[in-house]
């Protein structure tokens, strides 16, 4: 069976996912939904898919089978609600909505069609990531103790679309965006979900109002801890995380590989041949859809990640550590 696949939102992620789809026999692109015209039909027409200004007409019209949602965030949650209404198998950007009250009505109204939910968790499928979770899990270095993440981009230059500064749209900042990788990169690894979180985030962004920058304390529920820092003003890009564990270290850079440390020094693990996240993602769902299985980024899973960033803007605004709710 193929399976024809709409994407509703068509940005700046738009064209991996529409890259992975024809690259896999299984799939089929057939419309892209953007309320952009100029952008959306742009889209359409390099891809040679249909295009529409309004994603339920096209879904109406088109039928398909996925629609891949890669709208901005706080339109996550309308969007996949009614697409699962529609009977459409979800390909669901992270993060997963705004808030937890958000993920509980897309995981109800998934539950209620009886589609697939998989939420864009992309750090699952990265060859360096896959590695680390193979370290961690064969003990050669002994038990891992604690992660350090730093993740720093420069978060307000000028072409990144205004919704992701805005909070009402966005949920919040560089948290929201990419703290959502780092949470779920420590929770991946470890196989393990945060359970207490202490936060201090800071606005000093020259515009919008979201946070620019944070530092986060956090503890697994298997008794791990992890260290987020990350900063969107002005520095030096950096995305490294260190694994501690009892007879070494690890240091893994998400999109370059993996070192490990011998005799003092580290050195680079033999890289994984390289495959396209996005389509993993896609074979991951197919799995899913088929088989009758979870995905490994379900719903639950990555509403687990907005559970712990909902915890950090608490934490943040009380002073106080935050347990994470159920
Ligand atoms: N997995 C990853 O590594 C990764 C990377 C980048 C972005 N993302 C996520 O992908 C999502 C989209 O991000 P982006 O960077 O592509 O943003 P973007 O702003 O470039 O794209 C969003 C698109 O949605 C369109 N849109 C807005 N409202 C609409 C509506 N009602 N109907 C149809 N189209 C509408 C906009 O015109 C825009 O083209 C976000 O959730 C973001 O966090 C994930």
């Amino acid at each position: 069976m193929r399976y024809r696949v709409a994407l509703i939102g068509g940005g700046i992620i738009a064209r991996n996912h529409l890259d992975a789809v024809g690259r896999l026999d299984k799939l089929e692109a057939a419309a892209v939904a953007d309320t952009d015209e100029g952008k959306g039909r742009a889209l359409a027409e390099e891809y040679g898919i249909s295009y529409y200004r309004d994603y339920r007409e096209m879904v109406l019209r088109e039928r398909p089978d996925i629609a891949v949602i890669a709208l901005p965030h706080y339109l996550h949650a309308p969007c996949a609600v009614w697409c699962a209404e529609q009977g459409c198998h979800l390909l669901l950007e992270k993060p997963m909505a705004l808030n937890t009250a958000q993920c509980d009505d897309i995981l109800a109204a998934v539950k209620h069609a009886g589609v697939k939910l998989m939420v864009g968790h992309t750090q699952h499928y990265k060859p360096a990531n896959i590695l680390a979770k193979r370290l961690i899990q064969s003990g050669e270095l002994g038990r891992l103790l604690a992660i350090h993440d730093t993740r720093h981009q420069y978060y307000y230059r000028d072409n990144r679309p205004g919704w992701f500064l805005e909070k009402e749209k966005s949920g919040g900042g560089i948290l929201m965006n990419l703290g959502a990788h780092s949470i779920d990169k420590v929770q991946w690894l470890t196989d393990s979900r945060v359970r207490r979180v202490k936060a201090k985030v800071t606005y000093e962004g020259p515009r919008g109002d979201v946070e620019g920058s944070g530092c986060l304390f956090l503890e697994t529920d298997s008794g791990l801890c992890a260290v987020i820092l990350q900063s969107g003003y002005e520095g030096v890009a950096r995305d490294e995380t260190e694994l501690i564990f009892t007879r070494g270290m690890a240091k893994l850079v998400s999109s370059e590989g993996l070192w490990v440390s011998v005799g003092g020094k580290y050195e680079q693990v033999q890289p994984l041949p390289e495959e396209d996240p996005f389509i993993l993602q896609f074979e991951d769902l197919l799995r899913a859809i088929e088989l009758g299985v979870e995905p490994d980024s379900s719903g639950e899973y990555a509403r687990s990640v907005i559970a712990a960033l909902e915890a950090v803007y608490t934490s943040d605004r009380t002073g106080v550590e935050q347990d994470v709710g159920p």
